[in-house]
């Protein structure tokens, strides 16, 4: 059902020090930030040659990385996203299976503008999972 890794997300308290640490240090292309309010985000993302790196920090008030900063100071790893070519039937396999899927259960539109979903940690050996519609290859 999952293809290939798009992106890992990884929460950080200095976001443009995340960038020039990937940037100058990892010598990885980074792009510019860019706030999505409706997400309570803001994103950097690094691109590597087989998928990305996503930056996160916390915008605005009520951020939903917002206890996740507190819980680790220093950043940390938060999901993984994988690619999934119809959505809908992977929600309903996961279900069948006895997987939790997060909030309503149904699709939202993520960060790319794409279908996605959250996967309960607890059923993932403590990882969150995203998946992510993508247009079959
Ligand atoms: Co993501």
């Amino acid at each position: 059902m999952i293809g290939r890794l798009n992106h890992v997300a990884i929460v950080v308290p200095d976001l443009a020090g995340a960038s020039a640490n990937y940037r100058d240090t990892l010598g990885a292309t980074v792009t510019e930030a860019q706030d999505l309010p409706d997400h309570g985000v803001t994103t950097v993302f690094v691109e590597l040659p087989n998928t990305k790196i996503e930056l996160l920090h916390p915008f605005g008030e009520d951020s939903p990385i917002d206890n996740f900063l507190m819980n680790n100071p220093s950043g940390g790893m938060h999901h993984v996203c994988y690619e999934v070519e119809d959505i809908h039937a992977a929600i309903d396999q996961l279900v069948s299976e006895g997987a939790r899927v997060l909030g309503d259960g149904q699709p939202k539109t993520g960060a790319h503008g794409l279908p996605v979903v959250f996967l309960h940690p607890k059923d993932f050996a403590g990882t969150l999972i995203e998946l992510e519609e993508v247009a079959a290859a």
